[in-house]
């Protein structure tokens, strides 16, 4: 483990039966309210999209906004958010995707992402994979490349990232942490 690993480990909070009996909550907040470790995860992930070749950011709501934006500020690149259905004024695409009951939805403003644009999706967890791979399939729709997914956790146990393998397609997927 590198030391910057180890102070993001060491920021993050478990919450025992949160939100519901049995799962136990990834609480990032005490590293957001932390300016070292926040700066250390913001440079981390913007170095990883410059590597990656991105040319624009993905954030996806809620917590892909709040680690996606800096980090794209960072690396000189736009920041494009993937928002829950309903919250964008303009022309979307939309994709939805299955929850462990129902399904939910997400948009992306139709402009903003077009055939040369190469991108990187930041999300805070990966867990089943499927928001990730929703947001890759609707960048893939615009006619834009993937460059890859960046979270700062993967929750190896719920196998994610083999969700998430087609959808990838050979891009890389990069997660700080796994636990
Ligand atoms: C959480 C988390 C990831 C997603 C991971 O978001 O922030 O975006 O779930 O789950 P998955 O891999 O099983 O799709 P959530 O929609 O719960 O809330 P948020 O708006 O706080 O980000
Ligand atoms: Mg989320």
């Amino acid at each position: 483990q590198t030391d910057v690993t180890q102070l993001l480990l060491s920021r993050i909070r478990d919450v025992v039966d949160y939100p519901v009996p049995g799962v136990m909550f990834k609480d990032i907040t005490p590293l957001l309210a932390d300016p070292a470790a926040f700066a250390a995860l913001t440079e981390t992930l913007a170095d990883l999209c410059v590597r990656h070749g991105a040319t624009k950011i993905v954030g996806l709501e809620a917590r892909g906004f709040i680690l996606g934006a800096p980090a794209a500020l960072r690396a000189g690149l736009g920041f494009i958010p993937v928002r829950k259905a309903g919250k964008l004024p303009g022309a979307t695409l939309k994709q939805s995707y299955d929850l462990e009951y129902g399904s939910a939805e997400i948009e992306v403003h139709a402009e903003d992402l077009a055939a040369g644009d190469r991108v990187m999706v930041i999300d805070d967890v990966l867990a089943t994979g499927g928001t990730a791979a929703a947001s890759l399939d609707l960048i893939r729709r615009s006619g834009a490349e993937v460059a890859g997914v960046a979270v700062l956790m993967e929750l190896g146990f719920l196998d994610g990232r083999r969700k998430l393998e087609g959808a990838l397609n050979g891009a890389p997927l990069e997660a700080l942490i796994t636990v």
